[in-house]
């Protein structure tokens, strides 16, 4: 199965979340492409079978937190994802308030059907977060 895993990174610790996710998947057998927004082609991502977005908090971090621009952007330059499945991911570090169900419905604007939604905060990506990777493609 191919799977592009796109992200935004200010200081790395998203970049490092998408990474894990990918060799995880990889693990798996599948065909993994990572990208941050600004290096990938959205004709290209569009082709997935599976596409996983994610970004860091953008906020007051109690309150007003988004996705960055970025990252909007890019799921805006995305194709026809009818018949995709897609996850959406961000990493924080106190709360995010309304940014992962505005990520996923901008990809089901897309025509995608969301099969996740993760948060993740920590100096490292966790067991659990690769895990749930996984589970977001075997409903793929
Ligand atoms: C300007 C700025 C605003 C932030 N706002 C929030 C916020 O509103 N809520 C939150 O939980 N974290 C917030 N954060 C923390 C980052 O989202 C968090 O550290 C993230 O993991 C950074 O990811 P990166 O290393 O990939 O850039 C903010 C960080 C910065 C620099």
């Amino acid at each position: 199965m191919r799977v592009a895993i796109i992200y935004d990174s200010h200081t790395g610790t998203t970049r490092a979340a998408a990474e894990a996710m990918g060799q995880h998947l990889r693990e798996l057998g599948n065909e993994v492409h990572i990208d941050s927004v600004v290096d990938a082609d959205p004709t290209v991502v569009s082709q997935a079978d599976l596409i996983c977005v994610g970004s860091w908090t953008q906020g007051l971090f109690v309150i007003l937190q988004h996705a960055t621009k970025a990252t909007m952007q890019f799921i805006e330059r995305l194709g026809d994802l009818a018949g995709k499945k897609a996850i959406v991911f961000c990493t924080y570090k106190l709360a995010t308030g309304s940014l992962l169900p505005t990520m996923a419905q901008a990809l089901r604007a897309k025509g995608a059907e969301v099969v996740g939604e993760y948060k993740f905060r920590g100096p490292a990506p966790t067991q659990d977060f690769q895990s749930y990777a996984a589970s977001g493609l075997s409903s793929a």
